[in-house]
């Protein structure tokens, strides 16, 4: 298989501390090394770090989608309460269409953990052939959400005419219902 041919996934770090080079990018480097651990399909990284603007996000979020079909794109950071935290707003507003489970046992695990995980409003969307899923800019929040919902996500990718993905079933077991 040629990088061509590799399936292409997003890895959105949206931080203005990042973004400016004064804070060390740990969350987009940690979701490729999670990536690296559970995907058997061939796949290579796309990746961007920008900073906590709205619009910017909402760019880098088409560009992944449209223009580097990335079936999957992940972000981390700018979920929280704060004023410059817009990561859901910018998904929501690219989206055709929300999935807000993903976010629901994203914050269900997390709190199993951490009692501020209800601060993080993350979310999950579909825009055209891609899904897009927000994870909290904490790196050790990456495996903690993704653990959860990866199950779900190559069945996701099929019924959005992606890739077929496969996985690593020591790490993740891809779920996909029977056909009846
Ligand atoms: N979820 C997990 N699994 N682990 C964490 O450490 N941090 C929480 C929450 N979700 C956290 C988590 C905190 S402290 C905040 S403020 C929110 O995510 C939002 O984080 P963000 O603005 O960096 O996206």
């Amino acid at each position: 298989m040629t990088n061509s041919d590799s399936a292409p996934i997003g890895i959105l770090t949206v931080s203005d501390r990042a973004s400016r080079g004064e804070y060390e990018d740990r969350g987009g480097p940690a979701i490729r090394q999670y990536l690296e651990e559970v995907l058997t399909t061939t796949w290579r990284a796309v990746r961007l770090i920008i900073s906590d603007d709205q619009a910017e996000i909402e760019d880098a979020l088409k560009r992944l989608a449209d223009q580097e079909n990335c079936s999957l794109i992940v972000t981390t950071g700018g979920t929280g309460p704060a004023v410059r935290d817009v990561t859901p707003e910018a998904t929501a507003a690219v989206c055709d269409k929300m999935m807000p489970g993903f976010g629901e046992l994203m914050r269900k695990v997390s709190l199993e953990k951490v009692p501020t995980a209800i601060l993080s409003r993350q979310t999950a969307g579909i825009r055209g052939q891609s899904l897009i899923v927000n994870l909290p800019g904490q790196p050790k929040a990456i495996g903690e959400c993704l653990d959860a919902v990866f199950p779900a996500i190559p069945y996701c990718i099929d019924l959005i005419g992606g890739p077929f993905w496969e996985t690593n079933p020591e790490r993740i077991v891809a779920f996909r219902p029977r056909k009846k």
